[in-house]
């Protein structure tokens, strides 16, 4: 509106060298016109690496669905990262993140985050969600890939009576077993969930037996034996998986070759990183970012999202797996290799995902 943009401008100018959005942010950290915001609003230590963290979402946020992720930014010495996370709060509720910490980002959100600070935030997204109609379901995930299905069962089974969810989880000890308590409450409170606990150290042994000082054994999904002790009417089931990339791709194999006809259709896969093709690096090459002033050289399997980071440049990203597109930046010159598909390509001004592309030769980048 002419009148809103006029007032606007008289803004500017009373404020200047400031943007009016500045001055409003002192009074309210979430209202922002350019960037979506959340602050924190609760900080909850779930194992000695594992950290939620609750907040409240600005203006233009939407709710999520159970299982869905959202792009989550965090200024970290004065360069702002952005991740992906799992929403891990139920549909209907406040978001929350579940943190494991394994890098750098995801260490820093996990240990230094406080009640009050301001997150950056996208919106949610991602189709790993429940099914439309209601079915008998079994959960298989392992380790921080529980975050997405805790969101699903806290949603699902305390709201309907004919929920019929088995969880098989998979964690080192019962300490570092993510809601290890809320999950075995919630399957005391509701008759349509079994939880049951795989913990490596103890070969898969349940907590307080005799069994579970035995020998130290991964969940095997290379054949049907072990699941089949835990669910055996698994095939019956509409699955879905979230764990690290072999489990996720043993699971897969299994369900190909030992699932019912309908095989790897009852399955749906969450992953936290891009499959890439073993062995597609080839020639790397000097990659300049020109608008940056800066160059490396660079081996061919390493994403030029990375490279630049590791130089310094502020490169956009968001899921650095080839998902959600926030990590484009145009091609000046040159040419660069999918990771994916060991494709090389590359046109002037054509858009790089630089999570999963890499030099294939000298390559200039707009940025
Ligand atoms: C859709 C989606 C949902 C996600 N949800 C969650 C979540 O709910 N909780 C959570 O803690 N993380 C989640 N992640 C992973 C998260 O986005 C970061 O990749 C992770 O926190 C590592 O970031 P970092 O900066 O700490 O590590 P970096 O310093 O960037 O890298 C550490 C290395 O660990 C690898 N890596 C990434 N994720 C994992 C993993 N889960 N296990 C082992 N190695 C890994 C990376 O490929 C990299 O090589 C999700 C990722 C995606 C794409
Ligand atoms: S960061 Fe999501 S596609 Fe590259």
């Amino acid at each position: 509106m002419p009148q809103i943009r006029a007032l606007r401008r008289v803004a500017s100018l009373l404020t200047t060298p400031l943007a009016p959005e500045d001055f409003i942010r002192l009074v309210n950290p979430l209202a922002s016109t350019r960037q979506l915001r959340g602050i924190v609003t609760k900080v909850t230590r779930e194992t000695a690496d594992s950290t939620t963290i609750a907040f409240r979402p600005g203006k233009g946020w939407n709710a999520h669905a159970a299982g869905q992720w959202a792009r989550i930014g965090v200024e970290i010495n004065g360069v702002r990262q952005w991740r992906s996370y799992s929403l891990s709060a139920a549909a209907g509720h406040d978001p929350a993140i579940t943190v494991t910490a394994i890098g750098f980002v995801s260490t820093a959100l996990a240990r230094d985050t406080k009640v009050g600070d301001v997150l950056f935030l996208d919106t949610p997204q991602g189709d790993f969600v429940l099914p439309v109609h209601p079915r008998p379901l079994l959960m298989l995930t392992a380790g921080s890939g529980l975050t997405p299905v805790m969101s699903m069962i806290r949603t699902l089974v305390p709201r309907r009576q004919d929920a019929d969810v088995v969880l098989i989880h998979s964690a080192r000890s019962p300490e570092e077993a993510l809601f290890h308590d809320e999950l075995l409450e919630l399957a005391d409170q509701f008759p349509g969930l079994t939880v049951r606990h795989w913990y490596t150290r103890a070969g898969g042994a349940k907590a307080g037996t005799d069994a579970f000082n035995r020998e130290p054994r991964r969940l095997n999904l290379t054949d049907t034996t072990d699941l089949e002790s835990m669910c055996p009417d698994w095939r019956d089931r509409a699955a879905y998986a979230c764990g690290p990339a072999e489990f996720l791709d043993a699971a897969s194999e299994l369900w190909e070759r030992d699932g019912d006809d309908a095989g790897h259709a009852n399955l749906t896969i969450e992953r936290f990183a891009a499959v890439l093709l073993p062995g597609t690096g080839g020639e790397g090459g000097i990659v300049t970012f020109e608008k940056s002033d800066k160059e490396v050289e660079v081996d061919g399997d390493v994403p030029l999202l990375d490279a630049g980071e590791d130089c310094g440049v502020v490169m956009p990203s968001g899921c650095r797996m080839g998902i959600c597109r926030s990590c484009l930046i145009p091609l000046v010159a040159g040419k660069v290799r999918d990771l994916r598909t060991g494709e090389v390509h590359g046109e002037e001004g054509e858009l790089i995902q630089t999570c999963v592309n890499a030099a294939a030769g000298p390559v200039h980048l707009d940025i």
